[in-house]
């Protein structure tokens, strides 16, 4: 093999090399798709993690949801279509029944595990805290896992606006809903 044969025969490797690294960059360009840069947890409009409040000229960082940002998220109309999840389990009526979960009138701002003729699970006696905005959130994102030991099988809300509308519409079933913060 002559020199113009090994010369041949480079050229041919490095050309197809070309070619493949042409088509992949002609592909990248192509199909080239945009990632989000905030993760879908976050595209419903929400800081969870640190708030800066600024108030009285002081700013302070809480660790918290901001729940009147939350609450806003939500409708009273988007609340009723989202609590029939929760009636295969709960009533929510002045004159309702416990089902297999109890009846959920008036829950908000009551204290949790107060319903006198239902038998809730040790876990949520023990848990016992008010249903306030706050808990309520933490608690409906994923009941299992916030207060472990919960018979409510149910796997949570996921949706930041579902969670916010499913709250608003439980506190107007009361006789004494609870202000919005
Ligand atoms: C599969 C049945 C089931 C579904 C669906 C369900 N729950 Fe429950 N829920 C229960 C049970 C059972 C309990 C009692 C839990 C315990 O004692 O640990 C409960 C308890 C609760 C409590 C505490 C009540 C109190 O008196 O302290 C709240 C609040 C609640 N559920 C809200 C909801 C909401 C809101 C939904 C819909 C998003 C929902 N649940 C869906 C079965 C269910």
């Amino acid at each position: 093999m002559d020199s113009f044969e090994i010369n041949k025969i480079i050229a041919a490797v490095l050309l197809t090399a070309l070619i493949v690294i042409g088509i992949g960059k002609a592909a990248d360009l192509v199909f080239h798709v945009d990632k989000p840069k905030q993760s879908a947890y976050k595209i419903d409009g929400l800081e969870v993690a640190e708030v800066t409040k600024e108030s009285d000229g002081k700013s302070e960082t809480v660790e918290a949801v901001d729940i009147a940002q939350l609450l806003a998220l939500g409708n009273l109309a988007h609340g009723e279509k989202v609590f029939k999840k929760c009636s295969a389990c709960h009533m929510i009526a002045s004159d309702g029944k416990n089902m297999i979960g109890p009846n959920l009138w008036g829950v908000i701002g009551r204290n949790a595990a107060s319903i006198s003729d239902y038998k809730y699970s040790k876990a949520m006696v023990a848990y016992g805290k008010n249903w306030t905005f706050e808990e309520m959130n933490s608690y409906l994102i994923k009941p299992q896992a916030y207060i472990k030991g919960t018979k409510m099988a149910f796997a949570g809300l996921r949706k930041e606006k579902d969670r916010a509308s499913v709250i608003l519409y439980m506190n107007s079933k009361s006789s004494s809903p609870v202000p919005l913060p």
